[in-house]
């Protein structure tokens, strides 16, 4: 049952629910399948944080079509129809790591702010963050990473907050400032982690990423989101859905994800 929903941002809304099963098995970087009506689609949201004490799930998403809009208008008392999961595995950090950067674009830093609380807040190593947005009114959670981050950079691509510029130029920027970094962890669109990996190879800093292509059944059968990792197929649900950014074909995801478009129009519309 929905205890308590609010618009964060433009389009941009976060529901607590209650679950106690999810709360007592939940990892970082872990997600859910949910549907909102019985004969709807399943979309995979990954969970943004957990509160164990009233065993409350949150979930932070965009309106980005029909299901995402349903789920939306959902209000305090009312049920999500199935929810599925936690979903995936957690990402284990390589040994020795002690300074992590950590990168969310847009509504991926819905997904990264676990990521933050584990490394910062639960193996006490630092963790340096870079939130990119398209404007002011569109960044989520900034004041929340704020109190747990090391060092906290924010970017708009318009400058209405922060410095101007691209999740990119914070990556150079929080270079330029600490020094070299362990391990970089990226998530946002998909376009975004292609150009951060592109960079991060260049700088050779070892970067992670967490996928979200479109997914049916959430245990590897159906395909739906089988893509190229290394030249060979894997599934962001079983295998998932955070991988070693050199290796992932985001060429290819990109191409499935397009797939989809036509149909999400069709049923907008
Ligand atoms: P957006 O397009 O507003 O981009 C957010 C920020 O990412 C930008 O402000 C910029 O700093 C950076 N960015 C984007 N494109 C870039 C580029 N080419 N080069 C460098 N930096 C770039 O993001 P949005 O509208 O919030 O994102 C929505 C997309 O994110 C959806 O497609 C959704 O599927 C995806 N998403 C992914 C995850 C995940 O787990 N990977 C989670 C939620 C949403
Ligand atoms: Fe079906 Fe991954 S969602 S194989």
């Amino acid at each position: 049952m929905i205890v308590k929903k609010d618009k964060i941002a433009d389009n941009t809304y976060s529901i607590w629910f209650y679950h106690p099963e999810i709360c007592n098995h939940f990892m970082a970087g872990q997600f859910l399948i949910l549907m909102v009506t019985e004969n709807g689609e399943r979309i995979p949201l990954t969970i943004a944080d957990i509160d164990k004490n009233n065993s409350l799930v949150r979930i932070i998403f965009q309106v980005v079509g029909y299901t995402t809009k349903l789920l939306s208008e959902l209000n305090v008392n009312d049920s999500i129809y199935s929810v599925l999961g936690p979903l995936g595995n957690a990402l284990k950090l390589p040994e020795n790591t002690k300074k992590v950067l950590l990168v969310g674009g847009g509504v991926g830093v819905a997904p990264l702010y676990p990521k933050i609380k584990e490394i910062s807040i639960h193996l006490k190593l630092t963790a340096d963050v870079v939130i990119g947005a398209r404007n002011i009114n569109l960044f989520i959670l900034t004041d929340e990473i704020e109190k747990i981050a090391n060092k906290l950079y924010l970017f708009t691509d318009d400058g209405s907050s922060g410095h101007k510029g691209l999740v990119t130029d914070g990556i150079k920027k929080a270079i330029e400032d600490n020094g070299n970094y362990d391990i970089c962890i990226a998530i946002g669109p998909l376009i975004m982690m292609k150009v951060v990996v592109e960079l991060n190879k260049s700088l050779n800093l070892p970067t992670y990423v967490s996928l979200n292509p479109i997914m049916l059944d959430g245990t590897g059968m159906c395909g739906g989101c089988r893509f190229l990792y290394d030249n060979e197929v894997k599934f962001v649900c079983v295998d998932g859905p955070i991988f070693d950014g050199f290796k992932v074909n985001f060429d290819d995801l990109m191409k499935k994800n397009a797939q989809y478009k036509e149909y999400e129009c069709k049923l907008n519309s």
